[in-house]
This record gives C-alpha cells, sequence and structure tokens, in this order.
C-alpha cells in the first residue's frame, strides 16, 4: 500500500511522512529529492534555469513512471497535485491524505523555515499570507479530491495511520 501525502508547501508533509514511514515500517519518499536528484540541480535552480512548466512536466513525469516500492510514504511537492492527471494518478495508485492547515498557521510555518522555495522566496508577513490564500483557494479543488483530508494541526503519526486505516487505535 502506497500513501501519498499532499497539501501546501508548510503543511509538514516531508516532517509527518518520515514519522509515519517510521511508525508503520514503510519507506520515506520525498518527491522533490526525486526530482533533483534526477534534473542533478536544486529546485530553485530548476526553476531558473527552465521555468515552472518544464518542472511541472518534470514533477509528473517522476511522479507516474517511478517503480516506489511496496510500501512507500511519499511525499510530493505542494503543486504536484494541481498538475494534469497528477490527482487521479494519485487516487488510482495508493491512498491520498490531503494535510491542511490555514493560510496563517502556514505563513507563519514557511516564515520560520529554511527551506529555499521559489515560489515564495520574495514573500514575507501580510504579503505571504494573501498569496497562500490566493494560492490555497484555486489549489483546494485538486486537494480535496483526496480520499483523506486532515488538519495538520499537531497531528501525530499515529493519529495519521489511524486515519488512513492503517492502525486499529490511536
Ligand atoms: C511547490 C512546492 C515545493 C516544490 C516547489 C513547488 C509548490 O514542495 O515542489 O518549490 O508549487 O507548492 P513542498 O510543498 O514540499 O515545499
Amino acid at each position: 500500500m502506497n500513501v501519498f501525502l499532499i497539501g501546501f508547501m508548510g503543511s509538514g508533509k516531508t516532517t509527518i511522512g518520515k514519522k509515519l514511514a517510521n511508525y508503520l515500517k514503510y519507506e520515506f519518499i520525498d518527491l522533490d529529492k526525486f526530482i533533483e536528484a534526477r534534473s542533478g540541480m536544486s529546485i530553485v535552480d530548476y526553476f531558473e534555469a527552465h521555468g515552472e512548466d518544464a518542472f511541472r512536466e518534470l514533477e509528473r513525469e517522476i511522479l507516474q513512471n517511478t517503480a516506489f516500492p511496496e510500501n512507500a510514504i511519499i511525499a510530493t511537492g505542494g503543486g504536484a497535485p494541481c498538475y494534469k492527471d497528477n490527482m487521479e494518478w494519485m487516487n488510482n495508485n495508493g491512498s491520498v491524505a490531503y494535510l491542511f492547515l490555514s493560510p496563517k498557521a502556514l505563513a507563519s510555518r514557511l516564515e520560520n523555515s529554511t527551506a529555499d522555495r521559489p515560489l515564495i522566496r520574495n514573500l514575507k508577513g501580510e504579503e505571504l499570507v494573501d498569496f497562500i490564500a490566493a494560492k490555497l483557494k484555486e489549489r483546494e479543488t485538486f486537494y480535496n479530491q483526496s480520499k483523506f483530508v486532515v488538519s495538520a494541526s499537531d497531528l501525530t503519526a499515529e493519529r495519521l495511520a489511524f486515519y488512513l486505516n492503517l492502525r486499529a487505535e490511536v
């Protein structure tokens, strides 16, 4: 069984994904890392060199053509579910969980993060909250097609495993 964790940047897909994989003894896969390994450059450099459209195509190609291990937790980039048929593909190839948080909570996490994210590089404060709110509105149509919709606030691996029906009780 494969689990795809989706959600906005800062929703904690990688952090909770690693914990969940550890708890379930599954493998953890970070799709962004696969993209960086394949392209030989960081996501920021890839965006700069080739633009967002090329990034989305590469992301889709890697998502849909990687032979993932049998039991894996796969954290996807925040934009992956919203491109072409990626959402449909994930729903057909595993359990998809959307980790949601409010724009304010996301902004606060992202402001405290050291990761370099091309889409929000120059944003902070109210501008960042507004950007997230607008982008989230566009993206939620896709995100909400997930089988599981889970609040990322104070989420533990044990509780997520329970919500995903992978463990009987918390
Ligand atoms: C993106 C999210 C990033 C990364 C890229 C684009 C997005 O991943 O794929 O910077 O469009 O939301 P995270 O969600 O893991 O930060």
